[in-house]
């Protein structure tokens, strides 16, 4: 379909959000015309719109999983809401029903289509479809204004013979004139601008203009295709400090391994499975000011993962040989070249904490050790809160009990304070 490319269409994301009505059909014939154009197509089926087309054939047509759930964490839980309409050049709401309509006119963000129209600063284009009476009703025509009014484009809806057997508006706009509305509208400046230096990183704050790269959740060391090693880290306390890290004006880059947690907002998210992906990203993204190992990464590998699913068989349990990971902080902490000025690492004990934490401090030639009691009784691993031990060549400082979010901000605060010579 290469003579079909628009060029104001070519490489678009399009955020496609499909209301319930029959004409829910044509949003499929849509979704052709904008890939057919040059654009991707990302579908957000509100709970009406998934009883006339199925989430199935979307994500056939659109090639991308569908979303429907605003606080779902299978969905994927990298993109939340403010992802997906962050990441859209324009929105598109095609079948509009009279109850999204009312829903965006009065702010209202009780699912994820409505609460997308919500969140966004992009253009919305909206194609409504219903009965000719809730279309002409007094309270659907106030609604239309004040969106108008709020900078929507509305194509439609067409005169015509209307599924419920009655003639007049409320026909959903042909396909093709929604591509033209789309091209339009992508033409124009976004809709509401926020105001000036508002969502932008603080200029102020103890770590402006400092970049700080984090580690953070366990890593995952292939066996064979389907199984892996893993371990119970969350991710909580490394996704704490790299949130922690860029409200203190910091630019963040998070390097993740799996975890099931949403990315941190004002941070750059990179995600990783094995030790060695973990420690490439991390180099590739040096030189920092301050590197930060919250991950629990796995010590070990199988040496030689399976390259098809291992089967049970007569010879019993395979033995799996394991060889060491490389040591991602010790690397980072030995670098000769563009070593960060402060690398901090995490010691996660059961037993003889500040024991261990000073030995890892000297072995991995780190700053600074933050050591954490991590027996089952602590309750730590995945749990809120965390009890902390600073150590370092000076000696050790220990917190009370604190949320792990609250440990996140006076890490960050210490971090601060020893850049810049001001103690801590
Ligand atoms: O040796 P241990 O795993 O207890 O050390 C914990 C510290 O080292 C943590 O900061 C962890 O992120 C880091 N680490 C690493 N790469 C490894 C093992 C641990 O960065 N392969």
């Amino acid at each position: 379909m290469k003579n079909s490319i628009s060029r104001t269409l070519a490489d678009k994301r399009i955020l496609l959000i499909v209301g319930g009505g029959i004409a829910a059909y044509k949003s499929l014939d849509l979704v052709r015309r904008l890939k057919e154009r040059g654009a991707s197509v990302h579908a957000v089926l509100t709970r009406a719109g998934a009883k006339f087309v199925t989430p199935l054939s979307l994500a056939a047509l659109t090639g991308e999983p569908v979303r429907e759930d605003l606080f779902s964490l299978t969905d994927d839980a990298r993109m939340g809401h403010i992802e997906l309409s962050r990441d859209a050049d324009l929105i598109v709401v095609a079948p509009t029903t009279a109850d999204l309509l009312a829903k965006a006119a009065h702010g209202l963000a009780d699912d994820l289509a409505s609460t997308l129209l919500l969140a966004t600063d992009k253009r919305a284009v909206v194609a409504p479809a219903m009965n000719l009476r809730m279309w002409l009703h007094p309270a659907t025509a106030r609604n239309v204004a004040t969106l108008k009014g709020d900078g929507l484009t509305f194509v439609g809806p067409d005169d015509g013979e209307m599924a419920c057997g009655e003639y007049g508006p409320g026909r959903m706009a042909e396909p093709l004139a929604i591509v033209a509305a789309v091209e339009r509208a992508l033409e124009t400046p976004t809709a509401i601008p926020l105001p000036p230096g508002v969502g932008e990183r603080p200029l102020a704050g103890p770590l402006a203009g400092k970049r700080v790269v984090i580690t953070s959740g366990p890593t995952h060391e292939p066996i064979d295709p389907v199984r892996y090693i893993a371990n119970r880290s969350s991710g909580k306390q490394g996704h704490a400090i790299a949130r922690a890290a860029a409200d203190a004006g910091a630019e963040v880059v998070l390097i993740s391994g799996p975890v099931a947690i949403p990315d941190p907002s004002g941070v750059t998210t990179h995600h990783v499975e094995s030790a060695r992906e973990m420690l490439a990203a991390v180099e590739a993204a040096l030189p920092a000011d301050i590197f930060i190992a919250t991950a629990a990464v796995a010590d070990w590998r199988v040496d030689a993962p399976g390259a098809g699913k291992m089967k049970k068989g007569a010879d019993g349990p395979p033995a799996l040989r394991l060889v060491e990971n490389p040591d991602i902080l010790a690397t980072i902490a030995g670098r000769a070249a563009a070593r960060p000025r402060l690398v901090v690492g995490f010691a996660a004990e059961t037993d003889r904490v500040l024991e261990y934490a000073r030995g890892k401090l000297a072995k991995k030639r780190c700053d600074l050790i933050v050591a954490n009691d991590v027996s089952p009784a602590s309750g730590v691993m995945g749990g809120d809160e965390n009890t902390v031990h600073l150590v370092d060549a000076a000696g050790v400082v220990s917190w009370p009990k604190l949320r792990k979010d609250e440990v996140a901000r006076r890490l960050v605060d210490a971090l601060a304070k020893r850049l810049t010579g001001a103690g801590g």
